[in-house]
């Protein structure tokens, strides 16, 4: 069973002197201390991250799981994604590897229930769009699996409590995908703003790129559904609504159905790392206001907001500042005595004497994205808390569903409505219509 086989890596890693078992067999990469694991959903990100995971060889990758045989259709023309690529990626890699010892097969799935059947899977990496995160996160938590899973961590609210618990009850890893917190540069500005090196925080300004993508306008036709894709298990929970190829593949992400456009798609970013640097990483803010949005023609096929401007109010008085603009900038700490800034393109503050001892943006195998997996590989096999661990995960989350909540009622009610948050009972306290905005209904069965 997988549980036996944590237990025997455990046990393997705690052997001070290796009498028996000679030291190569002890290291991180021996085949008795690799992690098995299984990448559900390998498109955009699931084929960055397995080549990511495959070059930096944390695992053995058992399986790929994927709704798509394998299509172009993805962020740019070029990209082949899909189940077949996938398992024909780790075929190629293994097989240079075969003469190292550390080969494995790896079966291709339509299915990801088949692959938490499997008992020699100890984790599965969740790269699938927002609407199916806590639902396959938690289904493999049940089934003893660790998880990575992506952000935002959460598609609503109400999937936070019920993701941690089942981390918690189950005494499983979750890493959350904010890779940020593997990335040196951040930990060094937000570590920095957290200890204090500007004095008191008072603001924090985060940006949300623009849309990269523009769908259909209103009166769009529905497509045929491609042979390679089962559109039907891609909606899963989300509600029966006819093909068009902008629905799906990457562009999810516009769709209020799936996602929550670039508020949650960047903003679990930056608004985590604003909470890390402000020292509420569990936290939330008290008092939410949209102060402008912007949105596509109404019967567009992206409904999300194409811009917007929102304010945040914390209880020791901090203003964040959220709006979309140029990617330049990620998350910018004002403080009494200063400020720091991070951001895609550099990092830069009010006095270089901030930035003495700024690391250099690591690349290669120590990028953010695999220096975050390999942490979370270390995590399952010490089962030492992650870096971005599920509470975590699901505030950072919160703070971009209630936003996007006020972003959606913006055209009713204009800029000047502060909806008040209360963190603990995670709900607004003066505003009915900003709560029902949080619901998200499901389909049967997966609701
Ligand atoms: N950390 C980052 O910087 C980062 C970057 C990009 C995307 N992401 C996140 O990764 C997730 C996926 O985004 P993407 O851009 O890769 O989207 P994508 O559409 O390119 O890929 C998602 C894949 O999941 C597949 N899929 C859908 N339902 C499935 C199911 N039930 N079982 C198995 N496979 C299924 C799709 O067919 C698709 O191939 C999102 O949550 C996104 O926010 C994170």
């Amino acid at each position: 069973m997988s549980s036996t086989r944590r237990v025997f890596i455990q046990q393997s890693l705690a052997i001070t002197t290796p009498l028996i078992v000679g030291s190569s067999a002890l290291s991180a990469n021996a085949p008795s201390n690799r992690i098995n694991v299984a990448f559900i959903g390998t498109g955009n990100q699931g084929m960055g991250l397995l080549k990511r995971f495959l070059a930096a060889d944390l695992g053995n990758v058992l399986a790929v799981c994927d709704v798509n045989e394998g299509s172009f259709g993805y962020k740019d023309p070029e990209h082949f994604y899909g189940k077949l690529p996938a398992k024909k990626l780790v075929d190629e890699v293994t097989a240079k590897k075969s003469k190292s010892g550390t080969s494995n097969s790896c079966t291709a799935y339509s299915d990801f229930r088949e692959v938490l059947k499997r008992d020699d899977i100890d984790a599965v990496i969740v790269v699938v769009p927002d609407h199916w995160h806590r639902i396959i996160s938690v289904m493999a938590l049940e089934s003893g699996k660790d998880v990575y899973c992506e952000k935002p961590m959460t598609f609503a609210v109400s999937d936070g409590p019920i993701m941690i618990e089942a981390v918690r009850k189950n005494k499983r890893i979750l890493q959350n995908g904010s890779h940020e917190r593997s990335n040196p540069v951040s930990q060094f500005i937000c570590e920095a703003a957290k200890a204090g090196k500007i004095g008191d925080i008072k603001k924090v300004i985060t940006k949300i790129g623009y849309n990269n993508k523009v769908g259909p306008g209103p009166g769009w036709s529905p497509m045929p559904v491609p042979k390679n894709l089962d559109y039907r298990e891609w909606l899963g929970p989300a509600p029966e609504q006819p093909y068009h190829d902008d629905r799906c593949l990457y562009r999810f992400r516009f769709n209020f159905d799936y996602s929550g456009g670039q508020i949650t798609n960047f903003g679990a970013h930056c608004n985590d790392m604003a909470h890390w640097g402000m020292n509420v990483d569990t936290g939330g803010p008290i008092e939410v206001e949209c102060l402008d949005a912007k949105y596509l023609p109404t019967g567009s096929l992206f409904n999300t907001a194409t811009e917007t401007r929102f304010r945040c109010l914390y209880e020791n008085g901090v203003e964040l500042i959220c709006e979309s603009g140029p990617e330049q900038v990620q998350t910018r700490f004002e403080g009494t005595d200063g400020w720091l800034q991070t951001g895609y393109k550099g990092t830069t503050a009010s006095d270089p004497s901030l930035l003495k001892g700024l690391p250099e943006k690591p690349t290669g195998t120590a990028d953010p994205h695999t220096a975050h997996m390999a942490n979370f590989i270390d995590c399952v096999k010490s089962r030492n808390e992650p870096r971005a661990p599920v509470e975590i995960g699901h505030a950072s989350a919160v703070l971009c569903h209630i936003a996007n909540a006020m972003i959606r009622l913006f055209p009713e009610t204009g800029p000047g409505t502060i909806a008040k948050w209360d963190a603990k009972s995670e709900r607004f306290t003066n505003n009915e219509r900003a709560n029902q905005m949080l619901i998200r209904e499901e389909r049967d069965p997966w609701s």
